[in-house]
Formats: structure tokens, sequence, C-alpha cells
């Protein structure tokens, strides 16, 4: 039995029908989206065809896994309506764009016989999954402090997509961080505990000449289980040349800093691999034997696809995991994980960076009553509407 993929929002999701045809087992069995010449001409280029313009259509047609690649308020509710019919799930990041959609989620998936991952691509990416293996092997001892930046001017961005301008940049926070701190939290093993969000004010302005909601660097400083630091910067909006993969790593025994551009690399520093307590030394140079096996099994596929690779990465281990009634490493709690801390630093930069606490889902068992005191009846409690449209313009 082939394994029956549906795609809805055909814009990105074409980037994920390009890693799924390289496997023989999967079908791209239907296509989704809203606009007809859209739909169209994705399903021509791919040989889909069942066609729809509706969702619930589209998600009662006959399918083992749907990935949702549609814009961020849909990500939530289309997903829970896969997972209740028992459909496997690919979600692109962020999981949710407010507490109540959590919720949905969680709801849908604890009484779902389907998996759900969140599409975090950056964790795939060779370097961070080289971090990763080192990480885990001692080499850093014990990780306490991390950093993330996703620096990715889009203003003109923003116009051609414009629900953008509403979920991305008009909400002032951390929108968009899951690239950030994804990664960060892949290597620490751990969930953030509490957060304090600030920003840099407001620099640029729409072409309608209206101020940007959100601040121009959007920053949130997070607590972990643990007690270590994590740092992540989200930036859309200043004048500047792109850098969307920055991470850092401190631990006791060793450090990493990724290539910050301009003929810079990643660099590496371990007390057991290093002569010298003050020489970097190119990550590249030690990353043969900390390669994860999908990486080197896929790598001159990897290397064609999207986004350093993480785009193919990551549908093998869905794939895996769905056929296998495995639990993916990006699971649910794992998603919310990622997900959570930026919402709630859009409540924190509201409240003067007040740290706040990240509700950990896998407690929740009735809502709202079970949420941290802090967040009840706050900004981020409802912020779409079930149709996806943005709760502040009703
Ligand atoms: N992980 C990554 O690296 C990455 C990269 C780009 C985009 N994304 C995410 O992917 C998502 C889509 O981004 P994009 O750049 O492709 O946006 P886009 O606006 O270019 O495309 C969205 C598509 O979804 C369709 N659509 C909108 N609402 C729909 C609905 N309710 N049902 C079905 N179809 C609908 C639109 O017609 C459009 O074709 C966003 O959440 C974005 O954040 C992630």
């Amino acid at each position: 039995m082939p394994f029956r993929v549906g795609l809805v929002g055909l814009h990105r999701a074409m980037g994920f029908a390009h890693s799924f045809r390289l496997l023989p087992e999967v079908e791209l069995a239907a296509a989704c989206d809203i606009n007809p010449e859209t739909l169209a001409a994705a399903s021509d280029e791919l040989g889909i065809e069942k066609r729809f313009t509706s969702f619930d259509e589209f998600v009662d047609s006959g399918l083992d896994a749907v990935v949702v690649s549609t814009p961020m308020p849909f990500h939530a509710p289309q997903a829970a309506a896969a997972l209740r019919r028992g459909i496997h799930v690919l979600s692109e990041v962020p999981a949710i764009v407010d507490l109540t959609q959590a919720w949905e989620l969680v709801e849908a998936a604890r009484s779902s016989s389907a998996i759900y991952m969140m599409a975090e691509n950056y964790c795939y990416i060779k370097s961070v999954g080289v971090v990763r293996e080192m990480v885990r092997q001692g080499l850093f001892g014990t990780p306490y402090y991390g950093e993330g930046e996703y620096l990715h001017e889009l203003k003109e961005l923003n116009e051609i997509t414009p629900w953008r301008r509403v979920w991305q940049t008009g909400i002032d926070g951390m929108t968009y961080g899951t690239h950030s701190l994804g990664p960060l939290l892949w290597w620490f093993g751990e969930r953030v505990v509490s957060v304090s969000g600030f920003g840099s004010g407001h620099h640029y302005r729409d072409p309608r000449g209206a101020e940007y909601e959100q601040e121009d660097t959007c920053m949130m400083v997070c607590k972990t289980e643990r007690g270590g630091l994590l740092r992540v910067r989200v930036d859309m909006l200043s004048n500047r040349p792109h850098l969307m993969t920055y991470y850092s790593l401190q631990g006791t025994k060793g450090c990493y800093e990724a290539a910050r551009g301009g003929g810079d690399v990643d660099k590496i520093w371990l007390a057991d691999h290093s002569d010298d307590p003050n020489k970097w030394r190119p990550l590249s140079e030690l990353a043969g034997e900390f390669t994860p096996e999908n990486w080197r099994k896929w790598e001159e596929q990897a290397r064609k696809a999207g986004h350093g690779g993480g785009d193919l990465l990551q549908v093998l281990d869905f794939t895996a995991a769905a056929r296998e009634g495995a639990r993916p490493e990006i699971d649910l709690y794992a998603s919310l994980g990622f997900s959570l801390p930026g919402l709630v630093s859009q409540e924190s930069i509201l409240r003067e960076g007040a740290p706040l606490p990240v509700p950990d889902f896998r407690e929740i068992k009735r809502f709202p009553e079970d949420l941290p005191a802090a967040l009840k009846g706050s900004s981020i409690m409802v912020r779409a509407t079930p149709d996806g449209q943005p709760a502040w313009l009703r």
C-alpha cells in the first residue's frame, strides 16, 4: 500500500513535494489550495489528479498524511482536523498562533491514532545535526548557554503575502521564533520554563505609511528547566543582509559559533580536541564522524533540497515515524515547546519584559483552568478566529 500524502498550501508545499517524490513508498495523492489558479498549476506540475479548494473535502479524500503549509493561523485548525480523522500531520512552523489553538491541537492529538510533527527544518541542517551529535557524545560537557538568530528582512515579501503583514510583522514580539529556538532546544534536550521579551523600537514604515506593530529587532531571553539561558533574536524588518541560521552553544567543555556571513565559517572549540584554549577550529575539520546517519545516506539529495537539506531530512523522519507508528522526534509536545516561548514573549513585551511562565501542555488537563495564572486572560489566549482571521479585527 502506498503512503498517501496530501498537500495543503501550494507554495511552500512544493518544497515538501520534491522531497516526498524521492521516496518510492509515497504517493502524492491530493492537493488543496483556496486559490484555483495556484491549485491547477501546482497539481499539474506534480501530476496530482485529486484537487480541492475546500479543505474539508480534501481531508476526507482518503489520505494517510497531510502536509500543512498554509499561512500561520491555519496550521493548528487544519492539523487538528486531520488528527481527528486519524490522518498523520506534518505541519509548517509555528505550530500555533495562540494558546487556544495549542489546546485544540493537544485535544485532537491526545485522542488520535495518528502522529503530529512540526516541520522545523532548521533542526535538520547538517551543522545543527553535527553539533547535536557532539552534545550527545558529551563533547560540550554540560550545555548551559545558547543563542539563535533569524535576521530576514522581508518588508517586500510582506506585501506579496499579506498574511505576513498581519501574523509576522503585525504583532509585537517573537512571531516566528522556532527556526532560532528549535535547534537550541534540540541540543539542550529540555524545555523553556520562562521567557522575557524585549524590542528595539520602531524605525520603519510599511508602504502605506503605517508603523509595523512588531519592533524591528525582537529578542527573548529564556530560562530552561535545568537553569540554562537562551537568547533568541528575530528581525524581519531591519535593512541588512540576511542571516537566518546563526546559532551558538556554550557548555562546560566546549563552545560553537555558526558562521555570521561575509566569508566566516562555522567554528568550534572543544577541550578534548584542542591543544590551544584560545584557538577555534572550523567545524568541518571535526564534522565527519559526527554527521547524522541520514545525512550520510542522503547527502547528495539533501544538498539539492531547500534550507540546507533540512527540507528533505525532516520528510524522511516524518515518513519513517508515520509508517512505523513511532513517535517523531519533533512530536506534539516538542513542537509546542519550540512554539510557545515565542508566543509568551509577545505577552512579556507588552508587560515591559516581565518574565512569564511557559505552560507545559503535557500537564494541562483542563483549559484554560490549568494555565499559569499570569497567562489567563492575556493577549495570547485568542489571536485567531476558528476560520484563521485575526481575532482583534472581529
Ligand atoms: N520552514 C520554512 O523554512 C518555511 C519557509 C517558507 C514558509 N514557511 C511557512 O509556510 C507557510 C506558508 O508560507 P508561504 O510562503 O508558502 O505563503 P504563501 O502566501 O506564499 O502561500 C500560501 C498558500 O496557501 C494558500 N492558502 C491560504 N489560506 C488557505 C487555506 N485556508 N486553505 C488552503 N490554502 C490556503 C494560498 O492560496 C497560497 O497558495 C507559512 O506558515 C510560512 O511561515 C516555512
